[in-house]
């Protein structure tokens, strides 16, 4: 907090009146590249994430700092949303986009934000999306429910952002519980967070990252998306049943059994693109299952065969990501993992138990450095536990900050 206090101070000259907002990051070992298709996923909020230090202004600018990027930020918020810049300011546009088409806004703030892991993966665009959604609304005294917040995030993202994603990094920000896994059912939005069994091992999650950052916006994330649409138009017109908009086409409305009969006669690309969806149904619900009776054996199995299906049939992960799951997956103390978000560059996740972090760490590294030696000041592991979802608080200054 120190680095954000100094810079706040140093920039807005402000002692009173603070807030902090800990948007955290996320991971998904369950149920990925299906929320956009209305499945059903499960995740964690993790602890690390986003920090925001902010306060509310007389008028109606944002001034906005980052730790992490260059360069400042200053738009005023009751203004019609300019198209984007093509920089970090674009999430905060974003996000004031979003809440000013439900809401007046007069009041902006000055803020900065940092975030604390450097990886791609963990959903860190969300992350700040819903920091930014938080502050404004508090500034304009406007309250949200937790599931609000998950909406105005999400249409942020892919109404201004332009990425066809779900709601997956948003819900696990927004609702996640630290003793707990969150079951979202993207289709109807019930969600519900299943306790930890008293019965089932402790375990850590590792971040393994690769060394390569991407936007998703630039992969070819929108491009699956509108792969399944396609399996999914392809179904319902062999069946004769009636289309809707390519828009409001998703997988989930095509019983499996359709997808049985037409599998052999649609394009194959598509077909791989249903049978990860249809088979990642089938595994949200048996890990739900594990969950609940304390099985971290079986939970973290079904999240290999998770990132499985993601390289075979969703077809994505890069070399380097494929090489890490390859490497971590036969190693002792590994329950399971998959990659991380999209899966196309960034990082793999994987619950471990923790008395064996220091041989995987060691086994990891050795062995994806022979086969990726450029990635050697790059390739980085972190160890992080499940945590709250976000939250903000009034912040004040150390006595001793405040000349
Ligand atoms: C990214 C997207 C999410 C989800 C995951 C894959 O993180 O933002 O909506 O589709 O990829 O599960």
């Amino acid at each position: 907090m120190k680095a954000l206090e100094e810079a706040y101070r140093s920039h807005f000259g402000r002692n009173e009146g603070l807030y902090h907002i800990f948007s955290p990051y996320r991971i998904c070992p369950l149920g990925a590249h299906v929320d956009h298709q209305h499945g059903l996923v499960t995740g964690f909020a993790i602890d690390k994430g986003v920090d925001l230090l902010f306060s509310v202004r007389d008028d109606a600018r944002v001034s906005l700092v980052s730790l992490t990027f260059d360069g400042d930020v200053e738009f005023d918020i009751d203004t019609p949303s300019l198209v984007k810049q093509g920089n970090w300011g674009d999430y905060a546009r974003g996000a004031k986009y979003a809440l000013r088409k439900r809401f007046a806004l007069t009041k902006g703030i000055d803020g900065v934000i940092r975030g604390s892991l450097p990886v791609g993966g963990l959903s860190s665009s969300a992350a700040v999306l819903i920091a930014y959604v938080m502050a404004f609304a508090k500034a304009n005294n406007i309250s949200l429910q937790p599931f609000e917040v998950v909406k105005i995030a999400s249409e942020a993202e892919r109404e201004y952002i332009g990425l066809n994603n779900g709601i997956l990094d948003q819900a696990c920000i927004a609702l996640g519980k630290k003793d707990g896994l969150l079951f979202l059912d993207c289709d109807s939005d019930e969600y519900r967070i299943i306790k930890r069994n008293p019965s089932m091992p402790d375990f850590e999650i590792g971040i393994f990252f690769s060394g390569l950052t991407r936007s998703l916006v630039n992969s070819d994330y929108n491009l699956r998306v509108f792969e399944c649409k396609t399996a999914a138009w392809n179904m319902l017109a062999y069946k004769q049943s009636p289309l809707r908009p390519f828009e409001k086409t998703f997988l989930r409305d095509v019983p499996k059994s359709v997808f049985e009969e037409t599998r052999d006669i649609m394009p194959a690309r598509f077909a791989r693109r249903a049978e990860h969806f249809y088979s990642e149904y089938r595994r949200v619900r048996q890990g739900v299952t594990a969950w609940e009776t304390g099985n971290l054996q079986l939970f973290g199995k079904l999240s290999f065969d998770s990132c499985e299906s993601s390289i075979h049939n969703y077809e994505c992960g890069s070399p380097e990501l494929i090489a890490i799951y390859e490497i971590m997956r036969p190693l002792k103390g590994v329950y399971g993992g998959r990659f991380s978000g999209a899966g196309f560059k960034g990082a793999v996740i994987a619950l471990v138990d923790p008395a064996e972090k220091e041989n995987i760490e060691r086994a990891l590294t050795e062995q994806y450095l022979a086969r990726f030696p450029e990635y050697e000041s790059t390739f980085r592991i972190f160890w992080v536990r499940p945590a709250d979802g976000a939250s903000l608080s009034e912040h004040k200054l150390q006595a001793g900050d405040m000349n």
